[in-house]
């Protein structure tokens, strides 16, 4: 490369960055062939059925992640995966794009930068990158839309978990581009800390408390290491409000452990209200949830560039479907769900894929 000159070296520079590569043909990678033949019934939308042909593609790459990364289910892959889409987005900050510098966006940056990927919060988030990363070149789509259809199938993948508006149309990050550092939240900081950091990205208390709940699903491993996969509730296989209840009570419920910042959230005043709000209201934290969700999801970026491509999605499962029958019908705090039920619902609705 020495007999290069430098100015031509630069403008070759220039060109790398400008060439923003052109997505939306994926690689031919058929939808796979459901079990069921393609009835709709099961609540799983199929390629056959598509409305925006932009959106086409997107089904087989569903498919794909459902089957062969969560497995149909809320496995650890899946549990991370949401955790990645916050992270991913959470280095957004409206004061620094006021200042005019270097932003974070739900840009899919976590997927591809290997600078990102190494800091300390990012830590557990090896497996779920590693399983994710080549999808954007088998389909020729961006790592931002991969990561964040990755993060609202997840919550799909959940029992229980809602339906979030899913986009695609993202474009990769530029080369070298590392989200700005030290923006996500630390557990043991002080709730109006936590408070102000959320604001920053455009969250209210009340959107905060809603997305809190995602703990519902989530393990520890490194807050404290010799407790290392406790979950931050009792029921960490089903996408449900018992995070809220046992964010409150005195004493954690046995083999969980609780976050600091979850505790805080759920006794300070000015966040108490908007936290305890969610306690055995399934239906308002799951519709709350989700549009918080999809705003962090848009993070950064003009939703006007984007297709909303959650025709795709399937449907969520029902806990109140597969409750203990001392629990049916009535609006029990936390509902009991009977296991049986519940891996006969994730069975039949899942079967597609496992
Ligand atoms: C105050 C804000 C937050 C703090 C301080 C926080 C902190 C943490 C910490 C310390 C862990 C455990 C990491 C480990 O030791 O392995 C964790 C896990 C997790 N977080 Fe958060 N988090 C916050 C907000 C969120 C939000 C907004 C979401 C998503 C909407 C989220 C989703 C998750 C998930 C799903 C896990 C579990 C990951 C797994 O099991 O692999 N968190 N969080
Ligand atoms: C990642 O996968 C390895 C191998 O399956 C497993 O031992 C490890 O616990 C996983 N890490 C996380 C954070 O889930
Ligand atoms: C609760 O949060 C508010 C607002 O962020 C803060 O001013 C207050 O000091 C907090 N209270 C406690 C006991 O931490």
């Amino acid at each position: 490369m020495r007999f290069i000159s430098t100015p031509l070296l630069t403008l070759l520079a220039i060109l790398v960055d400008l060439a923003v590569p052109v997505y939306g043909s994926p690689g031919g990678i058929p939808a796979i062939k459901r079990k069921d033949g393609g009835s709709s019934s099961n609540g799983i939308p199929t390629v056959d059925n598509f409305k925006n042909p932009q959106c086409k593609p997107w089904y087989g790459i569903r498919d794909d992640i459902m089957r062969n990364i969560y497995r149909g289910r809320c496995n650890d892959l899946a549990r991370a995966a949401v955790r990645l889409a916050f992270h991913d987005a959470g280095p957004y900050s409206n004061a620094l794009k006021a200042a005019g510098k270097t932003n974070g966006a739900a840009d899919g940056s976590l997927l591809v930068s290997a600078a990102e990927q190494s800091r300390p919060e990012n830590n557990g988030l090896q497996n779920i990158t590693a399983a994710l990363k080549d999808l954007p070149q088998k389909y020729n789509v961006s790592p931002g839309d991969v990561l964040h259809l990755a993060g609202t199938l997840a919550v799909l993948a959940c029992p229980g978990g809602p339906v979030i508006n899913t986009y695609i149309g993202r474009k990769a990050p530029a080369a070298n581009y590392i989200a700005p550092d030290g923006l996500l939240p630390n557990p043991n900081s002080p709730v109006p800390v936590l408070l102000n950091r959320f604001a920053d990205m455009g969250f209210s208390t009340r959107e905060l408390m809603a997305l809190m709940g995602a703990h519902s699903t989530a393990k520890q491993r490194f807050v404290d290491t010799t407790r290392a996969n406790q979950p931050m509730d009792s029921t960490v296989e089903i996408w449900d409000v018992r995070y809220y209840s046992e964010m409150q009570s005195p004493t954690a419920a046995p083999g969980t452990y609780r976050l600091n910042s979850d505790v805080n959230f759920a006794h300070n005043t000015t966040t108490q209200q908007d936290f305890n709000r969610f306690v055995g209201k399934q239906n308002d934290w799951g519709r709350e949830y989700a549009a918080a969700h999809e705003k962090m999801s848009l993070l950064g970026l003009d939703k006007n560039t984007l297709t909303d491509c959650t025709e795709i999605m399937p449907q969520s499962i029902d806990l109140s479907t597969v409750t203990t029958t001392s629990n049916s019908g009535k609006q029990p705090t936390d509902p009991t769900v009977d296991p049986a039920k519940l891996e006969a619902a994730i069975q039949k609705y899942r079967s597609i894929w496992v």
